[in-house]
């Protein structure tokens, strides 16, 4: 545990706040809260541990970001997962999105510009030509405000933030949560839910980096994927979708069966290179009636057996393999993270989908919900 980490109190051991529902006790489960520091305007920031059976998740409202994901390997040997750092500095020093919410719009818009109800919106340019994440000071950058919701089935905390109208340059006043939830299968559940008083774009993430053996232990190019995905968007070469929706057979984004991340890495063209891509999960996702998550992802790492799943209600996943990180960003324990050290499952809707009629909106209107739930679901063998 970090020393600058002050115990604010156990919120809530849920066999306890539960009542005498034996169910319940058995299930157990705890949040604990904590101060984290303050950003540079001296906002406090806290940390909350969900705890739950063997799978412990720190959350914390500094862009409502997972600092820490603790999963046991096929020994029952529990090990962080994630990369991120051990305290607050490291965040507010810049990071590639370890662990963060992404919003407004998750994922590249291109050019910064795009027109809506016929008036055209211009947003900071972050990444080469095009809008990247939501802008300069996008969800990941604010703090959030939490609240302990843990239910029987588990520890929740839900954080709110109201993104203004004309922040980062969008239309609208936003009011998002995200609840995270630790159950008793084992699974990291996150729930989004948001609501716009004029039409805006909306696409919500989030962007861990997974690391199965653990963040100091070298690249992720061991680690067998298993994409729930035929087709994927086709970019062009500053990763905007060139609007076509293409077969994945046949290329190196065939991860229909297991298949290492790195076994055809080097067959994919571009600086950095790696896997940055888009993928359009199966299934009838577009269709609103579409009920909850499904599986779009599976992820094994063979030394420590560790499995992660993913499941969303989302349409798409962008499949990222850390190309950017070069070893200039020293996270938890010092530890550099070197080009493909972690993995991301951003499960979302495609990138630059305000540009592509063919993709499916992510415009949200007023009085209409929006909703995205994405569980990481941990096991191992
Ligand atoms: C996403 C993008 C990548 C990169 C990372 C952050 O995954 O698709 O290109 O920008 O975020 O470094």
């Amino acid at each position: 545990m970090n020393k600058c980490l002050a115990l604010i109190g156990v919120v809530a051991s849920l066999s306890a706040v539960s009542g005498p529902g034996v169910a319940a006790a058995e299930r157990g489960g705890s949040v604990t809260k904590m101060e984290f520091g303050k950003t540079a305007e001296g906002t406090p920031v806290e940390l909350y541990v969900l705890k739950n059976g063997g799978l412990t998740a720190k959350v914390m409202t500094y862009g409502a970001i997972i600092t820490e994901i603790d999963a046991p390997d096929r020994q029952g040997k529990s090990a962080d997962v994630t990369l991120g750092f051990d305290d607050l500095g490291g965040y507010l020093a810049g990071h590639p999105y370890f662990g963060a919410t992404v919003g407004r719009v998750a994922n590249r818009i291109a050019r910064g510009k795009f027109t809506l109800d016929g008036k055209d919106y211009t947003l900071a340019v972050n990444n080469g030509p095009n809008a990247l994440h939501g802008g300069k000071k996008g969800f990941d950058k604010v703090v959030w405000t939490a609240e302990d919701v843990s239910a029987s089935s588990g520890p929740s905390v839900r954080m709110t933030y109201v993104s203004k109208d004309g922040e980062e340059g969008y239309p609208g006043t936003l009011k998002a949560s995200v609840t995270f939830s630790v159950t008793e299968k084992a699974e990291l559940r996150i729930d989004y839910s948001a609501t716009a008083d004029r039409d805006t774009p909306v696409n919500l993430t989030n962007h861990s980096y997974f690391n199965l053996a653990g963040p100091a232990s070298g690249s992720i190019l061991g680690h067998e994927l298993t994409l729930e995905a035929d087709r994927y968007t086709p970019v062009d070469d500053t990763l905007i979708p060139t609007g076509k929706i293409e077969a994945v057979l046949g290329t190196p984004l065939d991860f229909t069966k297991p298949t290492a991340i790195g076994a055809r890495i080097d067959q994919l063209k571009g600086d950095p290179g790696g896997y940055d891509h888009n993928f359009v999960l199966n299934s009838d996702r577009f269709d609103a009636s579409r009920t909850g998550p499904i599986l779009a992802a599976r992820v094994h790492e063979p030394t420590s057996g560790r499995v992660m799943e993913v499941f969303t209600t989302e349409p798409g996943v962008q499949f990222y393999s850390g190309n950017f990180l070069d070893g200039t960003v020293k996270g938890k324990g010092g530890v550099a993270y070197r080009k493909h050290q972690g993995l991301c499952l951003e499960a979302q809707h495609f990138p630059d989908s305000v540009h592509h009629a063919n993709f499916p909106s992510i415009i949200l209107k007023p009085g209409a919900t929006y909703t995205q739930t994405t569980i990481y679901k941990f096991s191992a063998r």
